[in-house]
């Protein structure tokens, strides 16, 4: 385990048996609709990479960037777009996949802002939520599993652009950010 990192929540081994088993749902729900799977950046790409290849029917794949936290570990409540969704989305299936959901303030405003392009439908599935700290109205067709409200790294999430690479999600050290 590294150094900086208090406790591992979830194994790289559980983080795959859960993937596999999202991915097979995913495989049932959206046969024959070809649906664009949107990752949000950077810390949705982790989950993306493995989800996609879990999943076995046809997919397309596309990347937005929303950025809400900047370098500090607080939500600024400012949702800004970083990187646009470039493809046609109109009368299409969308699943946004993203890491984490905290504040519930980012994936509201991706909902709003891609419903705003007339999918055919629109779901979300999510790595990790963090049950406690947001209102209780964000429905996610997908999720993976429940966090505490501690800072969580690992499998794409990052402190300060690190540890992202991290093959598990643990609870960092509060000594590294406080
Ligand atoms: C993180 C995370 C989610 C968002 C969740 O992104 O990836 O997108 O914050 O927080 P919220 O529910 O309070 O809005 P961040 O802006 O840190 O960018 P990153 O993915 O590039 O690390």
């Amino acid at each position: 385990m590294h150094y900086d990192i208090e406790k591992i929540l979830y194994s790289e081994q559980a983080i795959q048996q859960k993937v596999e088993e999202l991915g097979k749902k995913i495989s049932r729900d959206y046969k024959d609709k070809n649906p664009i799977l949107i990752s949000i950046l950077k810390g949705g790409v982790v989950f993306l990479a493995d989800i996609m290849r879990a999943v076995s029917i046809p997919i397309e794949i596309e990347f937005m960037g929303v950025a809400s936290y900047g370098n500090s570990t607080k939500s600024t409540g400012v949702v800004q777009i970083t990187k646009d969704c470039n493809i046609d989305i109109s009368n299409r299936h969308v699943l946004i996949i993203e890491d984490i959901v905290d504040t519930g303030l980012s994936l509201n405003y991706i909902l709003r802002y891609l419903q705003g392009k007339n999918p055919l439908s629109l779901n979300i599935c999510v790595l990790l939520d963090k049950v406690d700290t947001h209102e209780p109205d964000i429905e996610m067709a997908y999720k993976a599993f429940d966090v505490p409200d501690e800072f969580i790294v690992g499998y794409g999430l990052d402190y300060d652009e690190k540890y992202r690479n991290l093959p598990y999600i643990g609870i960092l050290k509060k000594e590294i950010y406080q």
